[in-house]
């Protein structure tokens, strides 16, 4: 199982980050069956901030940050997104068979054009085309590494809704069959805490109510604490323990038998102040030895840098030969291969048709479905599915299993299930040689 994510380098991290993201990335890293890929997203940065001292300064702190919390970079794949450059290539490979109708109904943009007609200004008024093709860039990030397992947040599904799209018609469009990009998934974990910030609303930098994680050390976390919004009951009162983020601040750093005390002391009459001051207390049992590490890597920069250059060297072990593969695939070829006594490039095999093709598309109706065919014929079409997920976790099911009855399914005139299940098993067959002869 290969897990892949990204941070935006456009800031500082704070306590939401790190208990929704970077700390469950990490302890998942630890895992002997997951092959773990960090990145600093920096070149999606440069779409936010085009301050030259506030990106260097952001891909250091939060690479500082990454390592300061456990992360052991000879474990997983550390690396900045700048240092591949086979990513914004395959960014250009994906653009040219993404269509615009994609990008047009990514809700982020669809959110900035509905801010601008409001505000009575051109539709795209500040929109970079940077911004407008994010999904893309986004896209080369995964399938580059072809993750199967992406750990984001809600409001990144579309993304990989749309980075599966162009993920099958790039297999579509040249791989005859042969699938160069497997469909990453987002990971959204339920009970990873979604933390609340100072005035309960989600920790969000853009609602201004956020804890930050090691910038200002034990100051600024304490001083961010003391800003915790909390009702005016005296010391001795008994208190809501959910009337404040204190409490669920205090859950996630706090084990099970620590947070029942925790609330029973403020229905008790714990004060607001002494309460603040054990969770501060608390944060630092975890953050404390962290915050050490942090401040030895923002000194050592050059350290850094050799982490993240070794890093990217790995990175590109694999980035490297896939792209070459790409490349080969799309037309970009070297023209040695070209000549007649040339041993004949082994892609010439790869390229004789399969039988079976197993296609994804998505109709009029915006349902996803797919379709199964044997030279010109159409044997079978899928129902329609709500979201292409379902419709690949329906592929990927009907590939591995076969069709057992054909609820799901139109076949066509005169086709019969063992008609369909004797292709699926050639095709079975035909992918289990392919994977052979590339192991070989
Ligand atoms: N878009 C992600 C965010 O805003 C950051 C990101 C960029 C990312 N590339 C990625 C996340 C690839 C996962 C995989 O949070």
């Amino acid at each position: 199982m290969r897990v892949l994510t990204g941070i935006n380098t456009t800031g500082t991290l704070h306590l939401g980050n790190y208990c929704g993201a970077i700390r469950p990335c990490v302890q998942a890293s630890r895992r002997d069956d997951v092959e773990s890929f960090f990145f600093m997203a920096d070149l999606h940065a440069l779409i936010k901030c085009q301050d030259p001292a506030r990106i260097e300064l952001s891909r250091m702190q939060i690479a500082a940050s990454w390592l300061a919390s456990g992360l052991d970079p000879d474990r997983v794949t550390f690396y900045r997104q700048s240092d591949i450059p086979e990513i914004p290539l395959l960014n250009w490979l994906l653009s040219c068979v993404c269509s615009k109708g994609l990008m047009n109904r990514a809700h982020a943009y669809k959110a900035y054009l509905e801010a601008n007609q409001n505000a009575g200004e051109d539709p795209d008024a500040g929109v970079s085309m940077g911004l407008f093709c994010y999904p893309v860039l986004m896209a080369a990030d995964i399938l580059m590494f072809n993750a199967d397992r992406v750990p984001v947040g809600r409001d990144q599904i579309q993304h990989l809704e749309m980075a599966r799209d162009m993920a099958t018609r790039f297999n579509n469009t040249y791989g005859l069959g042969r699938e160069f990009f497997v469909m990453p998934f987002e990971q959204i974990d339920e009970h990873v805490e979604i933390l609340p910030g100072l005035d309960g609303r989600k920790m969000s930098k853009s609602y201004n109510n956020v804890i930050p994680l090691f910038e200002g050390g034990e100051k600024a976390l304490a001083e961010a604490i003391g800003r915790v919004v909390t009702d005016s009951k005296l010391p001795g009162e008994p208190k809501d323990p959910d009337s404040t983020s204190l409490t669920r601040i205090y859950e996630a750093f706090a084990t099970t038998e620590q947070y029942q005390a925790f609330r029973a002391e403020l229905s008790d009459g714990l004060g607001w102040g002494e309460a603040k001051k054990k969770l501060i207390d608390k944060i630092n049992e975890e953050i404390g030895p962290m915050r050490e590490k942090y401040n030895y890597y923002i000194a050592h920069p050059a350290e850094l840098e050799d982490i993240l250059q070794a890093g990217a060297a790995k990175a590109r072990k694999i980035a490297t030969p896939f792209m070459q593969e790409l490349r080969h695939a799309v037309g970009l070829r070297n023209f040695r291969e070209l000549q007649k006594d040339a041993p004949a490039a082994p892609e010439a095999k790869k390229s004789v048709k399969p039988r079976g093709l197993i296609k994804q598309y998505r109709e009029a109706d915006g349902l996803f479905y797919f379709k199964l065919t044997e030279g010109a014929d159409t044997l079978l079409v899928s129902k329609g599915y709500v979201n292409g997920r379902e419709a690949g976790m329906a592929v990927a099911a009907l590939k591995a299993k076969g069709l057992a009855d054909a609820a799901d399914v139109t076949l066509s005139d005169g086709v019969t299930l063992a008609r369909v299940n004797a292709l699926l098993e050639a095709m079975r067959l035909e992918e289990a040689e392919k994977k052979k002869a590339k192991a070989s």
